[in-house]
């Protein structure tokens, strides 16, 4: 169940970021504030999940622990983006998203076992 749930999250997660994101950019502060309580949501399933499966299927495998590192590093990239745009303060903004659309694309390779080690 926590494996469907994973499965299925991840990729609304990141529309959800991506939407929330041009919503708060476009000025449409409230609806932007909505869809990102509901990706803070959607950060929480996706840590309890990922937490989960890394434990309960995968024992701490060494690979998912690393993948969970930098999944939640994804996170807080998304969060940082976010308040930072609306409060008008993201100055190094080229760093943030280059830092996320890397780890974006190398967290779910690893997920995948495209990456693995
Ligand atoms: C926004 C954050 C995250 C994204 C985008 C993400 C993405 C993915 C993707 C695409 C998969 C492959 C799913 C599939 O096989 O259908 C996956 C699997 C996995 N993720 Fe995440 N993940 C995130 C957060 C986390 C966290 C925080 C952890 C652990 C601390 C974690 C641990 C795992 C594990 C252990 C698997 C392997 C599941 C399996 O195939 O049995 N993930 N993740």
């Amino acid at each position: 169940m926590f494996s469907h749930l994973h499965s299925s999250a991840w990729a609304i997660t990141v529309l959800l970021f991506i939407i929330a994101f041009f919503l708060i950019k476009g000025g449409k502060a409230k609806a932007g504030k909505i869809l990102h309580m509901i990706l803070r949501l959607f950060f929480v399933i996706m840590l309890v999940s990922g937490i989960y499966l890394l434990f309960a299927l995968w024992g701490f495998a060494a690979m998912y622990a690393v993948k969970g590192l930098l999944a939640i590093a994804l996170i807080g990239l998304m969060e940082v983006i976010l308040t930072r745009t609306k409060k008008g303060t993201l100055n190094n903004a080229g760093v943030l998203w280059g830092a996320f659309i890397i780890i974006l694309i190398i967290v779910p390779l690893m997920g995948f076992r495209v990456i693995s080690f």
